[in-house]
């Protein structure tokens, strides 16, 4: 299937390099991660295992951290259903820039966007999901006293001003041409890109400042701020640097991301470890032989197994990953067995989530931007 990546679709088994070129987007290098890791002391294994592997403008935020001025950490999450593990590496790695980096995050839940890109969305529903979202976000662990939500609808009070100044400044052409849309696209979705924007400068509005601003994202969002970043410019804005994350593929194979519609592709923040289980077991594409006996003798094919592929997401130790994969290649491990090693993982992982899914109804009044509280 032919490749396909913008923030409504993403098809085909994704070529990165490629994307690289037609973004205009450069390549994570050994002296980027070299420059992150002598401040944060460390590297995280997403950037050493290249799920991190392309970035826009990253050299000024370094340059301007060290001299002093912190930059701040703005992503987001359009509610319209459950939080799968596809979602979350993105914000894993931006907990630890927040960690390393001792730095504000700004997290936008557009509680508009899937209103009005999905025919079938209801208003009710989104507002259920917004809810049930940010728990999983604030579960991750996230620092309250520097991290902010910013709810399109609640907080339009302070965002719609400046949308309307990004707006004003993107004509209807450059909107269909950079999200293909046509005459029939509702009116409220050609502005939505406006109010993407506005948290790239918004915390320098409100408490005029200048700091810069980071956004790491999965590569589909991207085009967005391709069309803005010279429109915060031109509003007396810096332009955002950006670092942008690979998909996780979804379990059924390599090709495209992750969704929730499909429930079967992916694994709920909410599975039960018996569902955890049975969906690796039943779905996962396997990159093993027909039989064990092949198995063991050819080897399997690590880079099409996804078991293999997720555990760069949920293994941490090179050395043990390494082994895996080595073993898995020369047939000393069965497709089951490496499943076995994912499903272990993955409910540890997901059992300590749940336990801190419940505890974030409580703290959720504190990650909701206020401004009288600043
Ligand atoms: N459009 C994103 C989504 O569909 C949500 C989002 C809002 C976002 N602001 C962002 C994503 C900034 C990355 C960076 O979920």
């Amino acid at each position: 299937m032919a490749q396909k990546v913008n923030p409504y679709e993403v098809q085909g088994e994704i070529d990165y390099d490629k994307l690289i070129k037609e973004f205009g987007v450069k390549k994570i290098t050994s002296e980027v991660l070299k420059e992150i890791e002598d401040i944060a002391g460390e590297i995280h294994p997403y950037l050493r295992r290249g799920i991190f592997f392309a970035y826009r403008d990253l050299k000024k935020i370094f340059d301007e951290y060290r001299k002093g001025n912190k930059f701040f950490l703005y992503t987001g999450r359009a509610p319209s259903g459950p939080i799968h593990i596809g979602h979350i590496s993105v914000w894993i790695f931006m907990k630890w820039l927040q960690e390393k980096f001792g730095v504000e995050v700004w997290f936008q839940f557009p509680d508009e966007e899937k209103f009005l890109f999905k025919q079938e969305a209801k208003w009710e529903e989104i507002q259920k999901w917004l809810h049930e979202n940010m728990l999983d976000v604030i579960a991750l662990g996230f620092d309250p006293k520097k991290t902010h939500f910013l709810i399109d609808t609640k907080h339009a009070g302070i965002m719609y001003p400046e949308a309307v100044k990004v707006a004003k400044k993107i004509t209807f052409s450059s909107i269909k041409a950079a999200f293909g849309f046509n005459d029939s696209n509702n009116i409220g979705s050609i502005f939505y890109t406006a109010m993407q924007t506005v948290p790239v400068f918004l915390p320098n509005v409100l408490r005029n400042e200048k700091r810069p601003c980071l956004i790491p994202l999965g590569i589909d969002q991207d085009v967005h701020f391709r069309l803005s970043r010279d429109v915060v410019e031109k509003l007396g804005h810096e332009k955002p640097a950006i670092i942008h994350a690979k998909f996780m593929p979804p379990l059924t194979g390599i090709e495209g991301k992750m969704s929730s519609s499909n429930p079967d592709s992916a694994i709920l923040m909410t599975d039960s470890p018996k569902e955890v289980k049975r969906k690796i077991n039943k779905y996962a594409f396997s990159g093993g032989r027909d039989t064990a006996e092949e198995q063991r003798k050819y080897g399997g094919n690590v880079e099409v197994d996804v078991a293999c592929q997720w555990l760069k997401y949920f293994e941490p130790d090179d050395d043990k990953l390494e082994k895996i994969y080595e073993d898995y290649s020369k047939g000393k491990l069965l497709s089951g067995e490496v499943k076995k090693i994912l499903i272990d993982k993955i409910n540890e992982f997901l059992s300590e989530h749940q336990k801190r899914r419940k505890e974030a109804e409580k703290t959720l009044d504190k990650f909701i931007y206020k401004p009288e509280r600043d």
